[in-house]
């Protein structure tokens, strides 16, 4: 990552102060909590072009080898606890725009945090609210840009990709992290006055709505079929026995991919 090209990028951006590069650490979430701790603004982030402890949804390890984009930034929303609860999705739809912008690429979504392209995962999105005093929201965003399909561990080739398997000629990872930037910095108002417009981008980006599925709670999965999303981007199912309900975080698997 060549922080130059990327400050270049980022030119006039209010944020652009705010944001620290690294070319390493354990977990770019850790360290950003850390300063929202210590007092840290809105629109602080940490981005780093490697991380050795990244941490994913459900308390999973993230694969995060050089050659992929780690960002985190922090967020202090002025609003009920509960308002927050659709970030994770409105992050996953900001995240394909700067990937549209800057790649050309349209990837799709699979809830509530991944994204896809050609059914493999390229990103993957940590949403780490704390309400002990004023709210803060510290969103973490993992993005393969380049990774050879041979650099990627045996145990996850079925499920993740990249946007690139070689360096690519005409986008950079400094170009795509100033506009993940960029597109972040419009999540306070995507999670107040447009919230429904982004709201039915992610529905239109989301490959889970209309796929039947399994819910996978511990041990056990039931099959569904997944209906759409409601206001706080909860996901609406229905089971074989017609129940329906909707399913607030957790984990699914589409059926036919992962
Ligand atoms: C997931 O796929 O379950 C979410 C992955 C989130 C990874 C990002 S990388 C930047 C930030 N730092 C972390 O430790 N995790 C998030």
């Amino acid at each position: 990552m060549d922080e130059s090209k990327l400050r270049a990028c980022l030119r006039g951006h209010p944020w652009a102060p705010l944001l620290t590069v690294l070319p390493e650490t354990a977990s770019t979430n850790d360290d950003l909590k850390a300063a929202a701790r210590s007092g840290a603004p809105e629109g602080s982030a940490i981005l780093a072009a490697r991380q050795t402890s990244g941490r994913g949804r459900l308390g999973r390890h993230f694969f995060s080898p050089s050659g992929g984009i780690y960002l985190s930034v922090l967020l202090r929303p002025q609003c009920a606890p509960e308002r927050l609860l659709p970030l994770t999705a409105l992050a996953a739809v900001a995240a394909c725009d700067a990937i549209a912008e800057v790649c050309g690429l349209s990837p799709q979504i699979k809830w509530p945090n991944d994204l896809l392209l050609s059914g493999k995962k390229i990103a993957g999105i940590l949403t780490e609210p704390s309400f002990g005093g004023a709210p803060q929201v510290v969103i973490g965003i993992g993005v393969n840009f380049v990774c050879p399909p041979e650099d990627i561990p045996q145990e996850l080739r079925g499920i993740m990709g990249a946007l690139y398997p070689q360096t690519p000629a005409g986008s950079s990872a400094e170009a795509l992290a100033a506009a993940l930037l960029r597109h972040f910095s419009r999540l306070p108002d995507a999670l107040t006055r447009e919230r429904e417009a982004w709201l039915s981008r992610f529905a239109q980006r989301c490959v889970t709505i209309g796929a039947d599925i399994s819910v996978l709670r511990g041990d056990t999965r039931q099959d569904a079929v997944a209906l759409g999303i409601d206001e706080n981007a909860a996901l609406l199912v229905r089971y074989p026995d017609g129940r329906q309900a909707a399913l607030a975080a957790g984990e699914v698997s589409i059926r036919g991919l992962y």
